[in-house]
């Protein structure tokens, strides 16, 4: 996947390209990431990106030509290499970001990542060259960059090979739909807690079912409205009334 990130704060990204599983993947040439600075696409001998609003109010708004220009540049060096882009502007008027949006833009060969910041992008430029926008909840940031890299690292990992044999274990509670069940390591008591009997056992069978149902038992007290969405087994049905 080759990514392009459209952002006035591109050294930002260094948390996703530096560290960790994003780290890794990079490294292991799984994604490419080329990062963009729209004041690069300015005229000006101030590198001007924003301008106050018209209709007049508060803040001020990206200005449409440095953006599109960039966008373009992005667009054009994907499909220089035969890759389909899909331009996303992350936005709290976006769709909300959900496990099922991940799996479908995991499979995208060339992305686009507009983030923004000020009181907004120029709706001309949403318009015209923003293929979807993406929220990743009700609450406003200060700009898109960390918006993005949450976009990217919850994708990233999806890719295959990114993620070892210890980390995809934890993947299979999210495919279910369900939340993952509780963890436990060293010491087998800690503040006179001790670990589930169960878990010591060796009995791999009942391990998985104790954590099935736990992973049941916790969606239901926290995340009720995940088990409305999904239809229950009959041992998953079984493992709730127990
Ligand atoms: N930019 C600012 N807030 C945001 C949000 N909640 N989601 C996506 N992009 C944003």
């Amino acid at each position: 996947m080759q990514i392009e990130v459209i952002s006035l704060f591109p050294e930002m990204f260094a948390a996703l390209t530096e560290h960790g599983i994003t780290s890794r993947a990079r490294q292991r040439g799984l994604y490419q990431l080329n990062l963009i600075n729209p004041r690069e696409y300015t005229q000006d001998v101030h590198h001007t990106v924003d301008d106050r609003p018209y209709g007049g109010g508060p803040g001020m708004v990206m200005m449409a030509e440095p953006l599109a220009a960039a966008i373009k540049d992005a667009k054009a060096s994907l499909q220089a290499r035969g890759l389909t882009p899909t331009v996303i502007h992350l936005s709290p008027r976006g769709q909300p970001l959900t496990h099922e949006k991940v799996m479908a833009l995991k499979d995208c060969e060339g992305l686009v990542l507009l983030a923004s910041r000020y009181e907004g992008v120029d709706q001309r430029l949403l318009e015209s060259l923003v293929d979807e926008e993406v929220s990743i909840g009700d609450y406003v940031l200060s700009g898109g960059e960390l918006p993005a890299m949450v976009l990217l690292d919850a994708i990233i990992r999806q890719l295959p090979g990114a993620l070892g044999d210890a980390d995809s274990a934890q993947e299979d509670s999210f495919v279910n739909g369900l939340l993952d069940y509780p963890h436990y390591t060293r010491p087998e008591v800690f503040e006179g807690l001790a670990v589930p009997p169960v878990l010591l056992s060796g009995h791999h069978a009942k391990i998985r079912q104790w954590r099935l149902q736990q992973s049941l038992l916790l969606t239901r007290a926290k995340r009720p409205d995940l088990l409305a969405e999904r239809q229950l087994t009959k041992e998953e049905a079984r493992l709730l009334k127990d």
